[in-house]
């Protein structure tokens, strides 16, 4: 049986990257820690790390799975105890194509992991935090929540994440349950590393046409997280947090037809 003086957090795909980053910080707040994740041998690696400082275990589950997203829920609730805080990191990458050329059993795939996986990862564990009238949720969109880019699967599923977000945090709100979401710009984990390797991603682009050009690492990201499930954030629920460096800011600038001010200043500063 779980005890009641853990504070549990549940990280979805807590294997890798932005998940990895969010179960060591939520570790270090001092949570108790179920990792989520189709991987369960890497899942297995990171929760042996965190077993040295707090009560950290891993259940192997397809969030596009929701019978065993259910029963996954039950089974961490009755090992570690009432769950507090849920990370909704399971998620996949796309690469770049068009509407008209996608592979559409791939878009489906993707949506099912995604958005689906969103939504029933926060019905499952939301439910009991309902009865008990506490919790905070944070699930994970992107800069491409806000935007479009030719990524025709990931993008309109992020959009959809963040607006089932800000429906979550009205719907659960009067039960004590907040719910936001982080919107992240690339980010160096294993999925965008891949990436870069084979070519499809040039992480340069995202540094220069961010304000502060710079990257954003997995721990970035989870700072965000773990910060907007803190009880110093408890008047904020239903907000999309970007975590991109002044990338959303910054790149309407880009195509300004007027230049930018400081390129024509002797100082280079405007
Ligand atoms: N890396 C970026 O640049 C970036 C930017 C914005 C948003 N994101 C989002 O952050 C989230 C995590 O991405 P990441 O870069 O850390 O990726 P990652 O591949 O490093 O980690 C994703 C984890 O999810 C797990 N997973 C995948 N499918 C699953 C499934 N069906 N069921 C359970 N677990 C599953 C993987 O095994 C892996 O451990 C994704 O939602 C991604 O869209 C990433």
């Amino acid at each position: 049986m779980g005890s009641d003086a853990n504070k549990v957090a549940v990280v979805t795909g807590g294997a890798s990257g932005i998940g990895e980053a969010s179960a060591r910080r939520l570790a270090l707040d001092g949570y108790a820690i179920a990792v989520v994740d189709i991987n369960a041998e890497q899942a297995e690696a990171v929760t042996a790390k965190l077993s040295n400082s707090v009560d950290a275990r891993n259940y192997a589950c397809d969030v596009s799975d929701t019978e065993a997203l259910h029963d996954t829920a039950d089974a961490i609730e009755a090992d570690l105890g009432p769950v507090e805080v849920l990370v909704t990191s399971a998620g996949l990458l796309e690469n770049s194509s068009t509407v008209m050329d996608m592979d559409v059993a791939a878009h489906d795939h993707l949506w099912k992991v995604n958005y689906y996986g969103t939504l029933h990862t926060c019905r499952a564990f939301a439910g009991p935090m309902m009865k008990r009238g506490r919790g905070a949720i944070c699930t994970i969109g992107s800069i491409m929540s806000t935007a479009p880019s030719p990524l025709p699967a990931y993008t309109p599923s992020k959009t959809a994440i963040l607006r089932l977000t800000q429906i979550l945090a009205v719907e659960l709100g009067r039960h004590g349950i907040r719910v936001n979401s982080v919107g992240p710009t690339y980010v160096m984990t294993p999925a965008i590393q891949a990436r870069i390797d084979a070519g499809e991603r040039d992480p340069e682009v995202f540094k220069e046409s961010s304000a502060l050009k710079i990257l954003v690492k997995p721990q970035d990201v989870a700072d965000v997280i773990a910060f907007l499930c803190s009880e110093q954030a408890r008047v904020i629920t239903g907000v999309h947090m970007p975590v991109d460096a002044g990338w959303t800011v910054a790149t309407p600038y880009q195509a300004y037809a007027g230049g930018m001010p400081w390129d024509r200043t002797t100082t280079g500063t405007p």
